[in-house]
């Protein structure tokens, strides 16, 4: 019979080529091929290959295991058990062809009407074609109940591939929540879906030791529990009593963890081991109090301590002997070449008095305590590397000096990153800026409690481990990136799919496309496909992209103000409102900057399909005397921190909860101090100056605020002052301070903020202020 495909063909015709098998009417376009990561070439064909229950898998023998990510889906949703055959029939199979001239991870992948095949140098290859063939099928691919009527035809076409790094990572905290088994393999699952090909277990931290070691049974006995305090603020939990029950915790079992790595090698995927040291250890030390300097007892925290002195002692024999003993046998379980041993977030308070510390630090010649770590690791890692793997850390490992054949995972910046690969050093960045999923992807006042970061999809799309200006040779110890999932706010298993999905996807097109080929605009529309596919699997995916923001200008001539609306996504079909109605199918499309001259209450949604999608914009835009006014600044806001530039101050648009929302201005260490120009003598009843507090992330209320007046900006009276003292803050938290002035008439109004300076628990003080209101 004549193939005839992408034809209306007349119904009754139809019906009999799919009853007679292989045909289909579905017409595909560019816009069909959603793939992420975005493959190097696609070329789409004319016509397509049509699944049906004699599709046959042709698999040279021991690659028999590949399929199963293929045959398991369309059992699930087909309800076919397709077979895997040695010859391959005339027609209607899939076909893995090995070529070992190809690179390690690469394939190609040809659709015909005939036949689909995939050509591979070998395992990881053929996953990665067959995994393109899965994106290629329709969603409901991904039912794990059966579907009626499904269409399961694929485009002909044409797809050359290989990865841009070799290392493509995911890092699951396991510790500070724990995740059962099932949801590692899940998430196995969800990697091998995105060509991912790590995935680092943080299996060791102060609040949880979560690997059985048959050795130190006490490890998981007393260290994989604590005292269950999980209805309070992670840095709100009190330090739990000696002998108190801990109830909340659990550990990976030897079984678990070999069942664990068996599924992630049979989805391409290598598990790198992290266990912690010399911090972030305090579970182990719970449970062997000798591993300390001091040996005093302690539980397992419930919740955040900082900073870390609590920490493994480096000068006791006795605790190189419990870590060589324990990686022995984490070697044994784990083929990664790689060894993770944290390394980072040391303070190292005890070592300073420790007499065996000193001692270390005295018979090895070591400068200080930085050298006493460096000492640490190094040793770790003459251990490792006897053992033929290769040891890993977070970029802490750098300071006082790196062991020889260590390799960097850069978490500061890429700084770490680059100074290890100036030294020769390997790394693989993973930078809080773009790859932390544990900060923010939206509007704080709408997500779910978070890291103070923001990290949103668009941000994660822009990662390139690569850094401008390295040379060629340091590119080359690039192996590739990594997101991290830190879990102190991720206590639950959708928590954790809403923290990962779609920044996986993006991370992933980061570490797996060529630059080149990278679009954000395409991404965006993949990406929405790939919504789709989580809908069919279930997954608790983020919407936050979707929200709208505002970008204000003002016009200081007119005093008048436009605001634009967008989300994320490009060309999105934005609602709105101007009068506080809310937000339907009927109200006004967005189109350009809207502009305002009065107090005004914005509402905005996107639609897709008709439908609303993520959270709902509601701002108040308060106009006030100051608006769009000229500002002199005394002393300038922080590079980093640059708001809305001079404008900023008084554009009326409030800081959020999110102090990289573009609004805030920043002050290291400094004041603020700055002049509003009235331009004419103007009654004035009261200033308001907004802050933020994020203690956390180093942010402090100011300790003072002035209002000073002036007619001729030289000689300027105090008209207002208001103090206030420090206090412990664990929350992200907006303040009013408000000046109420008796009325006065004024042009210039000089506002001083005093910086906190020094936080009681150390670290620079960041004063964040936005808006200054004028009424
Ligand atoms: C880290 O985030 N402390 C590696
Ligand atoms: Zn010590």
């Amino acid at each position: 019979m004549k193939r005839i495909v992408g034809k209306w063909l007349g119904v009754t015709m139809l019906v009999a080529l799919i009853g007679c098998g292989g045909q289909s009417q579905k017409q595909f376009t560019e816009n069909d091929i959603n793939i992420i990561p975005k493959p190097d070439k696609v070329e789409l064909m004319a016509g397509a290959f049509v699944f049906n229950e004699d599709t046959r898998f042709v698999v040279p023998e021991k690659y028999a295991e590949v399929t199963d990510v293929l045959l398991n889906k369309f059992e699930a949703a087909a309800g076919w058990q397709l077979e895997v055959v040695d010859a391959a029939p005339s027609k209607n199979y899939v076909k893995l062809v090995l070529d070992p001239a190809m690179g390690e991870e690469a394939y190609t992948l040809k659709v015909t009407e005939e036949n689909v095949l995939v050509t591979a140098k070998g395992y990881s290859g053929f996953l990665y074609g067959l995994e393109s063939v899965r994106q290629l099928l329709p969603v409901s691919i991904e039912s794990d109940t059966q579907v009626t009527n499904g269409d399961w035809v694929i485009p002909a076409v044409e797809i050359k591939d290989s990865p841009r790094f070799k290392w493509r990572g995911f890092m699951m905290d396991v510790s500070r929540h724990f995740f059962e088994k099932e949801y590692v393999l899940a998430t196995i699952d969800q990697l091998a879906l995105l060509k991912m090909n790590t995935l680092h277990l943080h299996l060791v931290d102060d609040q949880g030791w979560r690997i059985e070691i048959k050795k130190y049974p006490k490890l998981t006995e007393v260290g994989g529990f604590r005292v269950d305090q999980e209805d309070k603020h992670w840095d709100a939990r009190r330090t739990p009593e000696l002998g108190e029950e801990a109830t909340y915790g659990g550990y990976y079992t030897q079984e678990d963890i070999k069942e664990i790595v068996a599924y992630a090698t049979s989805r391409g995927i290598n598990v790198v081991p992290e266990i912690e040291m010399p911090a972030h250890v305090m579970s182990a030390i719970a449970a062997y109090p000798e591993l300390s300097c001091f040996q005093n007892p302690i539980m397992v925290p419930s919740g955040g301590v900082w900073p870390i002195t609590e920490i493994y002692c480096a000068g006791k024999e006795s605790t190189f002997e419990f870590l060589e003993n324990v990686l022995i046998e984490v070697m044994e379980l784990f083929p990664s070449p790689y060894i993770h041993v944290g390394g980072d977030e040391a303070t190292k308070t005890n070592w300073e008095i420790c007499p065996d510390c000193k001692r270390r630090v005295k018979e090895e010649g070591l400068a200080n305590v930085e050298e006493l770590q460096s000492y640490f690791i190094r040793r770790m890692e003459q251990f490792i590397s006897s053992k033929g793997r290769t040891l890993i850390g977070w970029d802490e490992i750098l300071e006082g000096g790196l062991a020889p054949g260590a390799t960097v995972m850069s978490w500061r910046g890429f700084e770490g990153g680059l100074k290890a690969s100036e030294e020769g050093h390997d790394v693989v960045m993973s930078p809080t800026s773009h790859s932390y999923f544990d900060y923010y992807q939206g509007n704080q006042d709408v997500e779910p409690m978070a890291w103070g970061g923001f990290t949103p999809l668009s941000k994660v799309y822009e990662f390139d481990p690569v850094v401008e200006g390295m040379s060629p040779e340091q590119e080359k110890h690039v192996l590739g990136g990594q997101a991290n999932l830190w879990s102190e706010f991720v206590p639950t298993e959708a928590q954790s799919q809403y923290m990962t999905y779609p920044r996986l996807a993006a991370l992933a097109e980061s570490v797996w496309s060529k630059k080149e080929n990278k679009s954000w605009a395409d991404f965006s529309n993949r990406v929405q496909a790939m919504f789709k596919r989580y809908e069919v699997m279930g997954i608790n995916y983020a919407k936050s992209a979707f929200q709208v923001t505002t970008d204000v200008t003002v016009d200081s001539e007119t005093g008048t103000l436009s605001i634009a609306l967008k989300n994320e996504f490009p060309n999105s079909d934005i609602r709105y409102s101007l009068d506080g109605s809310d937000i339907d199918g009927d109200s006004q499309q967005y189109e350009s900057p809207i502009v305002l001259d009065k107090t005004t209450q914005v509402k905005a949604q996107v639609f897709k399909d008709g439908e609303p999608v993520g959270a709902q914009l509601e701002k108040t835009i308060n106009f006030h005397k100051a608006a769009g006014k000229p500002v002199t600044y005394l002393n300038k806001y922080h590079d980093s921190y640059q708001g809305a530039k001079d404008v900023g101050m008084v554009n009326v648009v409030r800081g959020s909860k999110n102090f990289h929302d573009g609004q805030w201005q920043g002050w290291l260490g400094d004041d603020m101090e700055l002049i509003i120009d009235m331009e004419e003598p103007t009654e004035i009843e009261r200033v308001t100056v907004g802050a933020l507090e994020n203690q956390g992330s180093g942010i402090y209320f100011p300790v003072e605020v002035e209002v000073l007046l002036s007619n001729d900006a030289k000689s300027f009276d105090r008209a207002g002052v208001l103090e206030r003292d420090y206090a412990a803050n664990t929350k992200s938290e907006l303040k009013d301070f408000i000046i109420d002035l008796t009325k006065q008439s004024a042009r210039y109004i000089k506002v001083k903020a005093i910086n906190l300076g020094t936080p009681p628990t150390g670290g620079g003080s960041w004063l964040f202020i936005d808006e200054i209101i004028v009424e």
